[in-house]
């Protein structure tokens, strides 16, 4: 029998094609297990993890993105290092971001964020991806082939990101390449500054800070304008580069993440050729099976929490000041909330619940947009093509496939998708 708790989930690289029996194998021993790697706890079960998401008086962000590789200088004591983590949470890499903050820090600096979120901005965004959709479709639908992650997902989520910020279209190609992508079809622009970049989002900090102050010295009727003059819910002004922030860190959220959720949507879709039938046939019942795609691979691997107090989850108690890691892929097949949660099935009556999203205040705020950006490529995908499969070349024969992940702990994407299909 597997020692499951023996492997080291950050390192080990056999965890990395497929993690589920490792999650079955932590949560069959308890939802909340402390492991033996880094002072590790380990949620794999379905309601501790939406408990300690919803509780953030007694579990901080401060450690969300780097999880036990944080260098706090103090050791911990005691039933509460909330005063340990005020003094010392700015020695946390990414501090700066309100993906690691609490409220109320974390209050002000998400409602920057809300103002690009509303209905009417989606709706406005969402224009935007019917037409991309079918301009990067454009580029290689005649090969009746593709890499798909390259062609297709990796630029398509970085434009939309781009789209929802306001930045003008003649810049989009300038993004592209400042990201290390290739050319995108979609992108209009000449992109002068076309190297492939060391720290993309440095690289966007530069671009914003200028738009940023463009606006503020001379407003005009965009969004950029309406992101440089937005204030805090006190009424004060951010400074520039609070607001950077905002704009830049929604390309690191939004970007891979949704790229990868496409991918894993194709590879479904390809290896089961009787659900594209299906959903040509029933347009309206694409967003159950992206539901469905959220839940059985959440793009989002492991997040983190560190317990500020000593707190009792799932009858378990977790120490102050250990790190809690938060497995929303396993959470999300958590037999006791989906019934055969290793099954995929677009009919699932409870695929919404996933937890792919997170819960509480630091809910992803662009679930809605993911969402779209599925619906959206796989209708304009649909309509473009015909009998999509695994390409044999790269993958193998049905039965015998392999497919290369991102060797990450952090997220959960395959590493290429290679399609053949039929262009109409
Ligand atoms: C399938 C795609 C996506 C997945 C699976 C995903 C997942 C998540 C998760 C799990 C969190 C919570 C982190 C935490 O609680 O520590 C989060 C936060 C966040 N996401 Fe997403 N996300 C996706 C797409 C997007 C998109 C398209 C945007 C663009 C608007 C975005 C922007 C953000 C931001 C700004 C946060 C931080 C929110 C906060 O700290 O209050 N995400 N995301």
């Amino acid at each position: 029998m597997t020692d499951w708790k023996s492997l080291d989930f950050f390192f080990d690289e056999s965890l990395v094609d497929d993690p589920y029996p490792y999650f079955d194998g932590l949560r069959d021993e308890c939802p909340v297990l402390p492991i033996p790697h880094y002072g590790v706890t380990a949620i794999t079960g379905y309601d501790e993890l939406s408990d300690i998401y919803r509780d953030n008086e007694s579990f901080s962000s401060c450690n969300s993105v780097v999880g036990p590789f944080a260098p706090f200088p103090v050791e911990f004591e005691g039933d509460d290092i909330s005063d340990a983590i005020a003094q010392y949470r700015h020695h946390m890499p990414m501090h700066e971001h309100m993906v690691t903050m609490d409220p109320p820090d974390h209050t002000r600096e998400r409602h920057l964020l809300m103002r690009l979120l509303t209905p009417g901005k989606l709706k406005r965004n969402e224009d935007f991806m019917w037409r991309l959709a079918d301009a990067q479709l454009d580029q290689f639908i005649a090969d009746g082939k593709c890499e798909f992650i390259s062609a297709y997902s990796q630029p398509f989520a970085l434009l939309v990101v781009a789209d929802l910020l306001g930045v003008p279209e003649e810049d989009h190609q300038r993004f592209i390449e400042g990201f290390g992508l290739q050319h995108s079809p979609g992108a209009v622009g000449k992109g002068e500054r076309g190297n492939p970049n060391e720290n993309p989002l440095a690289w966007a900090d530069s671009y914003f800070t200028e738009y940023i102050e463009a606006r503020r010295r001379e407003p005009k009727s965009d969004i950029l304008t309406e992101l440089a003059v937005g204030t805090y819910p006190d009424g004060s002004t951010p400074e520039v580069s609070a607001v950077v922030r905002t704009a830049t860190f929604v390309f690191a959220a939004g970007q891979e993440t949704t790229a990868r959720l496409l991918a894993v949507a194709l590879k479904h879709l390809a290896e089961h050729p009787e659900i594209q039938d299906e959903l040509r046939a029933h347009r309206d019942r694409i967003p159950d099976f992206i539901e469905e795609a959220l839940r059985m691979e959440s793009p989002v691997k492991a997040d983190f929490r560190l317990a500020r107090k000593t707190t009792s989850v799932g009858g378990v108690e977790i120490k102050a000041g250990t790190p809690v890691m938060m497995l929303n892929g396993a959470a999300n097949r958590d037999p006791r909330r989906f019934e055969c949660p290793h099954e995929f099935r677009i009919d699932r009556p409870n695929a919404q619940a996933n937890v792919a999203f997170g819960r509480g205040v630091h809910s992803c705020p662009g679930g809605p947009l993911a969402r779209a950006e599925g619906r959206v490529s796989l209708e304009r995908i649909l309509d473009r093509m015909r009998d999509i499969r695994i390409s044999e070349e790269h993958h193998g024969p049905p039965g015998d496939r392999t497919y290369k992940y991102e060797p990450t702990w952090i997220l959960r994407g395959l590493a290429n998708l290679h399609l053949e299909f039929t262009p109409v």
